[in-house]
Order: structure tokens, then sequence, then C-alpha cells
């Protein structure tokens, strides 16, 4: 015992000492690796590739677990995970994001929701992609959480990048706030150029504490506004370390639209904001005004801010620009054969493709239906949406 001490206070000496004398290069990156937290737990550095791309496919309102006191449920189940498993081969993404509403929590069993985590997660062990979630209105539901989500699938998926946020940030069951590092090159001396950044849109319901009444309270369809102080020091942290802002890009990720975007749909023309536009935003169907905070920080902390994406409401799939911010908003593409939807809508993906790691290379963006065929090719550049 004593003596297995010692040999490991002389590792750590010796450590610390070539630390110490190692070229700016080695304590460059021991200064990244305080701030990037993911070396620590274990997971590899996501990087642009050699050619300069980086690609991005986004699942979106899964929707797993409907119905399972009958055979439609586990059907629609059965088809998404086929649509998972066709896609990720054809795509070949460096990334996934899945953007909430992985689960039909409302339908799901106390002991056994978890389990659904661990089918919606098969396809990306398998093939071998890293990836993080958002989570739903329906994730938050008497029977499941999005702390529960986000623990099980940490457990169950080696490549989840999904974190749960400091204590204290993201207000009553919004603990998924988080960001990942995408770094210029493999090469260990590259600095982030692409910060991946996940919020926690809450909503749906909670169990009441202490009772074994079946009684839920509703939760705030907001991003709190304790997130945005949490987004100041964050970027400010990375300014330390990684050099200016502007030296970066990044894209937003949060399950439910920001209020803002209700008004926005207002001036979706079909040929200059193209793609599925059959959801008519109203209450519900965006964040409550309470996301007002969320939306100004979102909106002027975060440089290079190629897009902000979200789900939830199935039937659209536009990108298009709010004038007021100056930011481009896209909608996902619905993924999951759960949720609602309606003939004719199909099911696929979104993908982004960076050209560059060069924080002004515009990327670009459409919608892949689950047989192939691609639609609302757009590139989130300057001109785009005005
Ligand atoms: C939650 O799980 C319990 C235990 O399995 C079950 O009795 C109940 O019907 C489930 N759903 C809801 C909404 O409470
Ligand atoms: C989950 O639990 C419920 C109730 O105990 C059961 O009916 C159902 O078959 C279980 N589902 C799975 C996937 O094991
Ligand atoms: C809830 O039910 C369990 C098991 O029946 C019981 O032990 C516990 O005291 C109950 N709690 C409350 C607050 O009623």
């Amino acid at each position: 015992m004593a003596l297995l001490s010692k040999q490991l206070l002389t590792v750590a000496l010796l450590v610390a000492a070539t630390c110490a004398l190692a070229s700016p290069f080695s304590q460059l990156s021991l200064v990244n690796s305080e701030l990037d937290p993911y070396p620590a737990l274990g997971k590899p550095r996501l990087s642009f590739k050699a050619d300069g791309t980086f690609k991005v496919t986004i699942f979106s309102d899964l929707h797993f677990g409907e119905n399972p006191w009958d055979d439609w449920g586990p059907k629609q189940d059965a088809n998404s995970l086929k649509l998972m498993n066709a896609i990720l081969p054809d795509e070949k993404p460096d990334y996934v994001v899945l953007n909430g509403d992985l689960i039909t929590g409302e339908n799901t069993f106390k002991e056994n929701a978890t389990a659904l985590i661990d089918q919606i997660v098969g396809p990306l062990n398998a093939a071998g992609v890293p990836f993080s979630s958002t989570h739903g209105n329906h994730d938050n539901q008497r029977n499941i959480t999005h702390y529960e989500e986000i623990l099980r699938e940490q457990q169950v998926a080696p490549l989840s990048y999904t974190r749960l946020a400091p204590k204290g940030v993201g207000g009553e069951s919004g603990p998924g706030n988080y960001w990942v590092p995408v770094y210029k090159s493999a090469s260990e001396e590259s600095t982030p150029a692409l910060i991946l950044w996940f919020f926690d849109s809450r909503g749906g319901f909670a169990a009441v504490k202490d009772t074994n009444s079946t009684e839920t309270t509703p939760v705030p369809d907001w991003v709190d506004e304790s997130v945005t102080s949490w987004i100041t020091e964050e970027t400010a942290r990375m300014e330390t370390e990684w050099g200016p802002s502007e030296g970066r890009g990044a894209l937003a990720f949060m399950h439910i639209p920001p209020h803002e975007i209700q008004a926005v749909q207002g001036s979706v023309d079909s040929d200059k904001n193209p793609g599925l536009n059959a959801d008519t935003l109203g209450s519900g169907s965006v964040q409550s005004t309470s996301d007002q905070p969320f939306w100004n920080t979102l909106t002027t902390k975060i440089k290079n801010l190629h897009a902000i994406i979200s789900g939830h409401d199935h039937g659209n799939e536009w990108c298009a620009r709010e004038n007021e911010k100056n930011v481009i908003f896209c909608f996902n593409k619905h993924s999951g054969y759960g949720g609602y939807g309606k003939a004719g809508w199909g099911y696929g993906v979104r993908n982004i493709i960076f050209s560059s790691p060069d924080p002004k290379v515009a990327p670009q963006t459409w919608i892949r239906l689950e047989a192939g065929e691609t639609r609302a090719h757009v590139t989130l550049n300057d001109e785009y949406g005005r």
C-alpha cells in the first residue's frame, strides 16, 4: 500500500516535471485539456478531416416507445431503426445529433423507459459514430426525464458526447446544456474551429416529487435564463484559451424552436426557403416568450453562428433568416415513425456539411429522405434568406 502510493507520487512528480519543461505546444494542450472535458472522459478528439470537411447528420423526433401495449408501437420503432441503419452507412457522418423527442415518454413504464435509449443508440454504436443529444418535451414525462436519458446514454454509448450542465444551469428539468469542440485538424497543436452548442428547451411534464400519485406538473418550455450567464462564462473561457471567438464557427441545437421563429414563418417563401412548410407555428410550437434572455445571449455572444437548428414541428423543413438578430434558423427533418405526421411528409434527416475549417466559409445543408432522395439544398451564407 505504502509502496504503491510512493510509486504513484513518483509518477505524478515526473509528469509534472515533464509538463513544466516541455515545449509551448504541450503547455497549450495541457491548457486545452482543462477547458475541453472530453479527453478526461476518454472520448476521442473530434476534428475536420484531412480534406477539410466535416459532416453532421441530424436525426430528430425519433419518438421511440409509442403504444408499447399493441403491435403498432414496436413496429414504428423497428421502422425507425431501419431508417437509421439505412442512412448511417450511406451518409457516413463525422458526427450525429439526436435533436430531441427521442422517446414518447408519456407511453413509457417507469421500470424500463431507459431501455428505449439502448435501442436508439444501437445503430450509432454499430456505426462507431460520435454523437450527442438534445431532449424534448416528450422526453420529460412522469416515467422519464432528460436527466435519466442523459445518464443512460452515457452508460450505454461509448461515443456519446452528451453532457450535463454544471449544477444550477438549465433550470427545472433542463440539465442538457453543453458544447462540443471540433478541432481544425487531427494534429495535437490545432485548436477548435467549430463549437457545437446544445441547449435544453425543456417542456413536457414532471412527476410530483415524494408522492405515489400519478399527478404531474408542466415543465417550462423555454431555455432557462440561467443558461445565459453560463454561455457568457464559457465563451469567455474559450477566448482566454483558444483566442478570439471570431476564429471559431458555431452551430446551435435545441429541440423547441426559439419564440422569435414563429414570426419568421410569415415571410417563408417556397422558392427562397425550400423545404416542407406544413406546420403553422402557434403557441406550443415554439418556446414561450420567456426565452428572450437566452435568445439575446445566444445571438450576440456566440460568433459565426451558422445556424440554430430545431425539431418539434414535424411538418417543417425550411431554413430562414431572423432579420432582427441576423441569424439563420433551420428545422430538422422528422426521422422517427413515431410521433405525429401526415401522408407524404416522409421521414429522413438533415445533413450539414462544412467544406473548410475556416469559420467564414459557409456550410451547406439539405434534407435527405429515407430512400435517398434529397431536397431543400441551401448554403448558409450571408446572402441566404435575405
Ligand atoms: C408509468 O409507469 C408505471 C409503472 O410501470 C405505470 O403504472 C404507469 O401507467 C406509467 N405511465 C404513467 C403515465 O404514469
Ligand atoms: C416494459 O414494461 C412493461 C410493463 O411492465 C411491459 O408491458 C413491456 O413489455 C416492457 N417493455 C419492454 C421493451 O421490455
Ligand atoms: C409510496 O409507496 C411505497 C410502496 O408502496 C411506500 O413504501 C411509500 O411509503 C409511499 N410513499 C408515499 C409518500 O406515499
